[in-house]
């Protein structure tokens, strides 16, 4: 049996955005560092799946060959109006900011296998029930980074009620060396070709579980004590900025005032007492809205029911206009979000 990761980033993924004004990097790590992690911890299959970006994923293919042990997936994590979707077997950059089914013909016009991540997630965009009809061929059953007791479960749920329905398959989503590791696809062979056919038998296993969340404030801090290199770097005129490289560009584009700011802000954040006050916040954060999706699971589990017999019946299932207010809803909050 082969392990493989089809989820993982690197400084190459951009910036993330908290309210309106705080903008910080995805990652700071590099193709090269995340792969020799995870070739440390046994893994044959690795996909490196930046957020609308693939020049790491072809950065890190291109270390991978170096060693005899190590398959690279080329793959992305691209931001639709509907949710996060991701593309592996990659040949060119799919666009960002379109409806999930147009990202989605255009991974296929590639060749591309279509994944589902996080599709249940009530704290990052997942497609929710739009995977129900879309051409995908699995989703995550195990997101490492959804600590919360319910997105994994319910996935896992849905998963078992529909065998052989999609290939079911675990992603760490890992930003850092510190949230890798903790889940893993299980297949049959040991390469990416292996890899591919299983999905496409639906043979795979998603197994493990989610990163422990005090390792996501070591990702915090990676990313603080990073960025801060960089801000340096920038001050020192020594940045170096590689094609593709949202974040040194981002950081390059700044002002020297802006840079030295950010300094200070990093600073404080490593105090101790912010971090583990953080922690503490979005844990009751993910404990309270967990308690609140899983009280309504057995209705939504219910509800799916309903909408796969419809699409297998050829007769869609109708709940009037809600699913529409939702989606539209969605949109709306997605393409505000693209636009800024
Ligand atoms: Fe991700």
């Amino acid at each position: 049996m082969g392990r493989a990761d089809t989820h993982l980033h690197t400084h190459f993924s951009g910036f993330n955005q908290l309210g309106n004004a705080m903008k910080f990097p995805e990652s700071v790590i590099t193709p090269e560092t995340q792969l020799d992690q995870m070739r440390r911890l046994g893994y044959q299959v690795l996909a490196i799946t930046d957020h609308d970006e693939i020049a790491g994923a072809f950065q890190g293919e291109k270390y991978a060959r170096k060693f005899g042990d190590i398959d690279l997936i080329v793959g992305e994590e691209v931001t639709t109006l509907d949710g996060e979707i991701i593309g592996l077997f990659l040949t060119e950059k799919v666009p960002r900011g379109l409806s999930v089914e147009e990202t989605v013909d255009i991974i296929r016009s590639q060749g591309g296998i279509v994944i589902a991540p996080h599709p249940f997630s009530f704290h990052v965009p997942g497609l929710q029930e739009k995977i129900l009809a879309l051409d995908i061929d699995g989703f995550e059953t195990v997101n490492g980074g959804h600590p919360d007791y319910y997105s994994n479960m319910f996935a896992r749920k849905v998963m078992d009620a529909y065998p052989g329905r999609w290939a079911d398959l675990a992603g760490s989503d890992a930003h850092s060396v510190y949230t890798a590791g903790t889940c893993w696809t299980e297949f049959e062979g040991n390469s990416a070709d292996d890899f591919r056919d299983s999905i496409l038998k639906r043979k795979t296993r998603g197994c493990g579980k989610a990163a422990d969340p005090f390792t996501q404030v070591q990702w915090s801090m990676e990313v603080v004590i990073g960025g801060q290199k960089l801000l340096m770097d920038k001050l020192r005129n020594r940045l170096e900025i590689a094609e593709g490289d949202q974040l040194a560009q981002k950081i390059d584009r700044i002002s020297r005032l802006m840079a030295g700011t950010g300094i200070i802000a990093g600073s404080a954040y490593l105090f101790p007492p912010i971090t583990c006050l953080a922690t503490a916040l979005s844990l009751l954060y993910l404990r309270r809205g967990s308690k609140r999706m899983t009280a309504k699971m057995d209705e939504r589990l219910e509800r799916i029911g309903r909408i796969i017999e419809g699409i297998d019946s050829g007769v869609p299932y109708d709940d009037g206009e809600k699913m529409f207010q939702v989606r539209n809803k969605r949109i709306e909050k997605a393409a505000k979000k693209l636009d800024g």
